[in-house]
């Protein structure tokens, strides 16, 4: 702590910037990558929703077109005609959209725990969300991820529903199913359907984990060249903080640091440095106006005090020898000499008054 109140202002603020700026990217990368990571979610959930729209188009093409036109074949026939059916319809398309490569990955299924082809049947996740279908009839759809083949993928479910009459020719009752179906995949599964019944679960795979990577590596991307920006910014501020702030306030110092030992000399506020702060016209420039006054001021005041020091010096010099003045011609000494001097004096004008020293007597 102590270290840290001994730095300088530059890398006081140095240290602050880049404290902030890190808590900043930590927090701000935290909550985009969650962020992003929904975005990438919604949009694979988008396209799932929108794979499950198209074959549920393909079903009712099927169903409403294909299937009347076929339906006298399949009694007639003794080979079954898969093209009837809607399952197979969908499942047709979908594989036929599987081989373009952009979507290899897809997989669509519709998972039963009564199904026709045993194809369809459903594993054990899908018989899980089957129950939550059957359980809770109003849920519309499940979504999340879950790992298929040792891949992390994202998977829509909906219930599929009976909900045509034309469904039941094949998925009600054996016996009144067309004879060629029975053929092709006997009596024992996918019958026993009644109308509105939840019979399958319309599974839709969507390859997740390259989608959110990527998200995940856009952002990566955006956050190492915001670093790149900051780390410019603190270069700059650093500069501009000592080029505006801690150059002028040094040049400040220092004059007051001549003020304070003796050694300023008027043309040091004339010093280019100093005009340049002074110039300014925000809080350093105004400091620096004061600081000139004060300066002046100082100054003046100085030599003011020595010249008084001097006047002074020389009126005690003045007392000091009146005093030693009086001193000397007070003394007994110097009253003996005066009147010898007085005597000599006097004998010189009387020379016949030979008596010296005698004044006394
Ligand atoms: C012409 C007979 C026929 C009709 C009509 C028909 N299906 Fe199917 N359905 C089948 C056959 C056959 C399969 C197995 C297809 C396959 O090989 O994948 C099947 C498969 C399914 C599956 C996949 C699970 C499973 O059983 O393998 C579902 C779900 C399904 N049908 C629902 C329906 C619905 C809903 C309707 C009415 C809109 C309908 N079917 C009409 C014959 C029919």
């Amino acid at each position: 702590m102590r270290t840290l109140r001994n730095l300088s202002l530059r890398s006081k603020f140095t240290i602050g910037m880049v404290v902030i700026f890190f808590v900043a990217i930590a927090a701000s990368w935290l909550v985009l990558s969650r962020l992003v990571e929904r975005r990438a979610e919604e949009d694979v959930a988008r396209q799932g929703s929108i794979l499950i729209e198209a074959m549920n188009a393909v079903r009712r093409y099927t169903t409403a077109h294909i299937n009347p036109l076929l339906a006298d074949e399949l009694v007639t026939q003794p080979e079954f005609i898969s093209e009837t059916v809607p399952a197979y319809s969908a499942r047709e398309v979908f594989e036929n959209l599987r081989q373009n490569e952009l979507y290899s990955d897809f997989f669509y299924k519709e998972a039963s725990n009564n199904p026709t082809n045993p194809r369809n049947t459903a594993d054990p996740f899908e018989t899980q969300i089957l129950q939550t279908f059957y359980t809770d009839p109003d849920t519309q759809e499940i979504s999340g991820f879950r790992n298929l083949d040792g891949e992390r993928v994202f998977y829509s479910a909906r219930p599929l529903r009976l909900s045509s009459e034309t469904c039941l020719q094949c998925h009600s009752d054996p016996a009144v199913a067309p004879a060629s179906l029975i053929n092709t995949y006997g009596p024992e599964a996918g019958f026993g359907w009644q109308m509105n019944d939840i019979i399958a679960a319309q599974m839709i795979y969507v390859p997740a984990e390259e989608v959110l990577s990527n998200a995940q590596s856009t952002l990566n991307l955006v956050m190492a060249g915001v670093t790149i920006v900051f780390l410019a910014v603190v270069l700059v501020v650093n500069f501009l903080l000592h080029r505006a702030v801690v150059s002028p306030i040094m040049t400040i110092a220092g004059l007051a640091n001549k003020i304070s030992s003796d050694s300023l000399n008027e043309g040091d506020l004339d010093s280019p440095e100093f005009q340049r702060v002074s110039r300014r016209s925000d809080e350093l420039g105004n400091m620096a106006t004061v600081f000139r006054q004060m300066a002046h001021s100082v100054v003046q005041r100085e030599t003011q005090l020595k010249q008084e020091v001097v006047r002074l010096q020389v009126e005690i010099d003045q007392v000091k020898r009146a005093q030693q003045v009086n001193e000397i011609t007070s003394s007994e000494y110097f009253k003996s000499l005066k009147e010898q001097a007085a005597e000599l004096r006097a004998q010189r004008k009387n020379p016949g008054n030979l008596t010296l020293g005698t004044s006394e007597a």
